[in-house]
């Protein structure tokens, strides 16, 4: 099948399903002009997100992997007006074209774009005694899954959602053999969630506009 495939798939649903939407087409254009990688999520994937955090009533939500604030407009959505976001992110670059986007989404009184380290930023979180999380999405630096979705758990309570992206690397979490850090990484991460009592997980590959990839949710149970 291909992958020429995959993305006619992906415009078919995401015309008919998201539709045109300035603000994310501004939000996509601003993070190419600024340079930033395109590896945001896709328009279907983000609704997804969407959907998602108003499933779980979302008041609070932590995303851990800003870039230029694509996927946290999706989940910022999906909050009421007194709901939270907050994003973390190490590029100062990123965050600078996240703040804008967020901004002219006219959702800079929900969301907030922390710069450092996530593992710093989680500590200081954990630390701080944040009150839980509904929903976390984790999609930052692969090979610091396990730690992200340990703090995660020290920062959601029962009926949390965690949702991590790109745990299939076109296949290669099936590879043991694998030496790659972030491959590594996302096994460890299932062999973590695999020995976690407190919550209930699947994953699930997806293909499209982002080629071959998936996602993890785990919802915490007690
Ligand atoms: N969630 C975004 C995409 C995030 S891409 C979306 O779908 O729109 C991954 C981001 O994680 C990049 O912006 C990268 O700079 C950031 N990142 C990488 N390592 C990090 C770290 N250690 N701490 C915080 N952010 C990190
Ligand atoms: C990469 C990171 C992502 O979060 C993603 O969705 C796709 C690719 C990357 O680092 O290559
Ligand atoms: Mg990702």
């Amino acid at each position: 099948m291909a992958e020429q495939t995959w993305d006619a798939v992906d415009a078919y649903f995401s015309e008919r399903l998201v539709g045109h939407d300035p603000v994310l087409e501004a939000a996509t254009a601003a993070a190419e002009a600024a340079g930033l990688p395109p590896i945001a999520v896709a328009p279907n994937q983000g609704k997804l997100l969407h959907l998602l955090a108003l499933t779980q009533g979302a008041r609070r939500i932590l995303e851990v992997g800003t870039l230029g604030g694509y996927s946290a407009i999706w989940l910022a959505r999906a909050l009421p007006a007194d709901g939270t976001l907050i994003t973390l992110e190490i590029d100062p670059a990123h965050a600078g074209v996240a703040r804008a986007n967020l901004a002219r989404a006219g959702l800079e009184k929900v969301a907030e774009v922390r710069l450092g380290r996530a593992a710093d930023s989680l500590a200081a979180l954990v630390a701080d005694g944040a009150e839980p999380f509904d929903l976390v999405f984790i999609d930052a630096d692969k090979q610091s899954n396990p730690e992200y979705f340990a703090r995660a758990l020290e920062l959601t309570a029962p009926g949390s959602l965690i949702v991590v992206d790109n745990v299939v690397r076109r296949g290669a979490v099936a590879d043991p053999e694998s030496d790659d850090p972030a491959v590594v990484a996302i096994r460890r991460l299932h062999d973590l969630i695999a020995a976690e009592p407190r919550v209930s997980a699947t994953s699930v590959q997806t293909v499209g506009s982002k080629g071959y990839d998936g996602f993890t949710l785990a919802r915490v149970q007690r």
